[in-house]
């Protein structure tokens, strides 16, 4: 395609610049005999001038300079360049030049002799006067100027050429006629004025003698006449001569300033030659002769002929003047035609150009765009292996958390199944009472077990397919009017609003009434889980003529647009805690539903309530044969409820009263744990307990506890994150943290202790080993408030009390001098309120604050008593006592000796 379209553009630029009125280029070659006289120079302009019409003819011109040898070697040079046409004035008639002209024409090379002549036929057309006539013409003059008598003297030019030959012919046959004209001498001028000088100078007595001098052209004549003027010849002879060439210095001129007598008009033929030249070169006939015409010029026509002749040179010139112009318009014109065809290739190259350039563009763009397309479809291709791989290792995560959480969620009844045996195995009298309450505690937790159990090989059942429906038909309102009745109590206690609404008396569905129980179980169990006091759960049946609708419906604390998206996906435990009964229960239930070819759909919000959307369909024509049944569905078993909030009696402490100076704030959000953890330490501490950590930690600020404990996997803030806040709030990082946690790997471990947990019990745990594990760490405690409150040196590797206690201190030796700095001012300081600094201060120096302001104001005027010899009074103010006498009294009271006792003591 690209060659194509170059081929075309050179085909295009080649055709331009060839004219079509351009026709082929001939080369004539001219070789002179001489260029140096001004008959020479006229025939070149007359040639030139007829050039001037033919554009297509260059002209190769030499001048040989009157040397026949210099003229062979100009004509193998011409016929060298290759010329296609030779128009020769041969220096002489000599054989040589004849051969070589004879060689030219041979050739094949048209041949043209111009003014003078060959010995042989070898041309195609000769132009030039004819000079025998003009001869005759000067012989016939001569009787006639000399009166018929007289003398002559012949002036030759050059012998071996024709046309003085021929001349000087003429002149003998016509004087020949007349008896008393005499030829009396005959001198040698070779057409040149220097030779003819140097003959006439030589040959003056024969010139005395002469009464006429005929000279071959006028050049001659003239040089003649000045030689025979110069030599005082008196009376000069007539001049006559040949040429009749006008211009200064030359016949018509010498005519006209009577040193001629005559002259003789000999055309040059310069125009003719190149006009025979064109039509060869066309290959049209010639004739073998072209003669010019002569005529004699004298007195009696010079006037006329001059002015003709002036006219004619004056036309010439203008002509040449036009011709110039022409040239140069051609010149513009060539040039402009050259400029054209260039702007004009160049606009097509660049047409095409831009053609080519759009279709590369084009190109690109279509490749460009296929790049893309491709790169999307990788990049398609690459989320959707990115989407892939992200859920199976979402999947992943959320099977190993959930396998986690299992064990968490066995952990929390069976810590509530063996705490209470421990404790029952640990008493050595147990009163009925005590024992009621452990079993209760054991039975509670054990039916919660093998409800998780149940459910979980449920879910296995399903998951392996192996789960079947026995449908059979069975009144749907009655069997959920008895389901709801058996939340009744529940609701009750929990002042919650519980109603079975339906319009219908009685709808007969194909169902399985176990699974559909169950389902409705883990509805009910879940609603009530998230409502509060005072609100209610509804339960609709809606009938269609193809379906009915159960409808749970609570306003509970609602689910967020997550949790709802994922509420019944097995593996999600959104931001709640996780909880196996919820997550199991729904995504169990949902399985259920499908098994009955219907569908369960949930709709909640934020704050807004949650309601659950049961469709099954009607009749049985959706069912396979196995999936349908004709045994009596069996009994159905009332579920064993139990509340959470509904927990046994405390167990009977064992007579120990609550230690009201030591507290312990708890977070568990079991409430059956917490509620049991409370209880068994109550006779330790006073004990605060919490179901959240956010809760939790206002308790915190709040009272400063001496220990926490916390479980870990808390709803919200978990127990590592509230640890972790603990430790670094200044106001609360000496409080030991206890966690309490299902969580046994040790990972979970490490990380608690990252957070700064001081002990870790994973559940289950035995009572006895965690009342002791508290004490030891309120004991440690006390030791290290011990250490602190003697020394003030701040050893702790707790960073937090560290940064606190020095905090405190350079806060109060700051204001050390001002007496009124106390309590209130260094809690505004600390940022604290001043129970929190209090708590602080008495927890980690035991020590109240105002003693620790004063302890430090002592050492201070310990310092000064050593160091400087400030008066008693002095240091007194300095260290802000009221007065020197309160000072001495309170440094008594702390050294057992007076400061002058101290300075002494000191050496002072
Ligand atoms: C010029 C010239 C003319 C003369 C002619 C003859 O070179 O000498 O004067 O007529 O040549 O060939």
């Amino acid at each position: 395609m690209r060659l194509r379209l170059l081929f075309i553009i050179l085909i295009w630029v080649g055709g331009g610049c060839q004219s079509p009125s351009e026709r082929k280029m001939y080369t004539i070659g001219f070789s002179q005999c001489t260029g140096g006289d001004e008959w020479r120079r006229a025939m070149l302009n007359d040639m030139n001038r007829e050039l001037a019409l033919y554009p297509h003819f260059k002209l190769l011109y030499k001048d040989a300079a009157n040397s026949t040898t210099t003229q062979l070697t100009q004509i193998r040079e011409l016929v060298a360049q290759g010329i296609d046409l030779l128009i020769i004035s041969p220096n002489e008639t000599s054989p040589v030049l004849t051969e070589a002209i004879d060689a030219v024409f041979q050739s094949g090379i048209p041949v043209i002799l111009l003014d003078r002549k060959i010995t042989s036929d070898s041309y195609n057309s000769f132009i030039g006067a004819d000079n025998l006539e003009i001869g005759r013409m000067v012989g016939e003059a001569i009787p006639n100027l000399l009166k018929n008598k007289g003398k002559v003297v012949e002036v030759w030019g050059l012998r071996s050429s024709s046309p003085a030959q021929e001349r000087h012919k003429g002149l003998v046959e016509e004087i020949a006629k007349s008896k008393s004209v005499a030829l009396i001498a005959e001198l040698d001028g070779e057409w040149e004025q220097d030779t003819a000088r140097k003959a006439a100078q030589a040959q003056l007595d024969l010139l005395r003698q002469a009464d006429l001098v005929f000279a071959h052209n006028d050049v001659m004549a003239l040089s003649v006449q000045r030689v025979c003027t110069e030599a005082g010849i008196h009376p000069l002879p007539l001049f006559v001569g040949i040429d009749g060439l006008p211009g200064p210095k030359s016949g018509l001129q010498g005519l006209m300033e009577g040193k001629l007598t005559a002259t003789f008009l000999y055309p040059t033929g310069g125009e003719e030659a190149i006009e025979v030249a064109a039509q060869i070169l066309a290959g049209k006939a010639t004739k073998r002769e072209y003669i010019l015409s002569s005529i004699r010029i004298d007195h009696s026509n010079i006037k006329a002929i001059k002015a003709q002749s002036d006219k004619l040179l004056h036309q010439q010139q203008d002509i040449e003047k036009l011709n110039q112009k022409i040239g140069q318009l051609n010149d513009t014109y060539a040039t402009q035609k050259n400029a054209l065809y260039v702007i004009i290739t160049c606009l097509i190259l660049a047409v095409l150009l831009g053609i080519w350039a759009l279709y590369l563009v084009r190109a690109k763009q279509l490749s460009n765009k296929k790049l893309e397309l491709q790169n999307q479809q990788i990049n398609e291709q690459k989320n959707k292996i990115e989407e892939v791989s992200n859920k199976a290792r979402q999947a992943t995560e959320e099977k190993l958390r959930f396998y986690s959480y299992i064990s968490h969620e066995f952990r929390t009844p069976l810590s509530l199944i063996l705490t209470p045996v421990e404790d029952l195995l640990n008493q050595k009298a147990i009163s009925q009472k005590d024992l009621k309450t452990g079993l209760l505690y054991i039975q509670k937790n054990a039916h919660r077990l093998l409800r998780l159990v149940d459910q979980m090989l449920d879910l296995r059942k399903t998951d392996a397919g192996k789960q079947l429906l026995q449908a059979s038909e069975q009144d749907i309102v009655l069997f959920l009017r008895e389901i709801v009745a058996d939340f009744q109590q529940k609701a009750q206690k929990s002042k919650i609003d519980l109603q079975f609404i339906t319009s219908s008396a009685r709808v007969a569905l194909w169902f399985e009434p176990e699974k559909l129980d169950k389902v409705l179980f883990n509805l009910l169990s879940n609603a009530f889980k998230y409502t509060p006091r005072g609100g209610y759960i509804h339960v609709a049946l809606q009938e269609s003529p193809d379906k009915v609708q159960i409808i749970v419906k609570d306003n509970g604390e609602g689910m967020s647009e997550t949790e709802k998206e994922r509420a019944f996906d097995l593996y999600f435990s959104g931001q709640k805690k996780y909880s196996l009964g919820t997550g199991l229960g729904l995504a169990l239930s949902r399985e259920f539903v499908h098994l009955h070819h219907g569908d369960i759909e949930v709709a909640s919000s934020k704050n807004g309530g949650t309601t659950f959307t049961i469709t099954l369909p009607k009749g049985d024509a959706h069912l396979m044969v196995d999936e349908k049944t004709s045994l009596e569905p069996t009994e159905r078993i009332t579920p064993i409820f139990f509340d959470e909030t509904d927990n046994p009696p405390m167990m009977q402490s064992a007579g120990e009263v609550a230690n009201e100076n030591t507290t312990i704030l708890l977070i568990e959000d079991n409430t059956d744990l917490s509620y049991y953890i409370v209880n068994k330490l109550n006779k330790m501490a006073s004990i605060s307990a919490y179901t959240n950590a956010e809760e939790g930690w206002e308790g915190i600020l709040g009272t400063i506890p001496d220990l926490i404990i916390c479980d870990v996997m808390l709803p919200g803030m978990d127990g590592f994150e509230l640890t972790h806040r603990v430790k670094e709030d200044f106001r609360t990082s000496h409080i030991p943290v206890l966690l309490l946690t299902a969580k046994s790997q040790i990972d979970a471990q490490i990380e608690g202790s990252k957070a700064g947990a001081d002990v870790y019990l994973t559940k289950p745990f035995n009572t006895v080993h965690l009342s002791e594990t508290i004490k030891t760490m309120l004991n440690n405690r006390a030791k290290i408030q011990r250490r602190f409150g003697s020394e003030h040196v701040f050893m702790s590797d707790n960073k937090s009390e560290k940064r606190f206690l020095n905090e405190l201190t350079a806060r109060i030796e700051s204001h050390i001098a001002d007496a009124a700095f106390g309590v209130e001012k260094l809690s505004t300081e600390m940022g604290m309120s001043r129970v929190q600094l209090y708590r602080k201060v008495q927890a980690l120096l035991q020590m109240n604050v105002n003693d620790y302001i004063t302890e430090i104001r002592i050492n201070k005027a310990k310092t000064l008593l050593r160091e400087t010899n400030k008066s008693i009074a002095e240091i007194a103010y300095e260290t802000g006592f009221n007065s020197p006498a309160y000072f001495t009294t309170l440094f008594r009271q702390k050294q057992n000796q007076t400061p002058s006792e101290y300075r002494k003591g000191n050496g002072l």
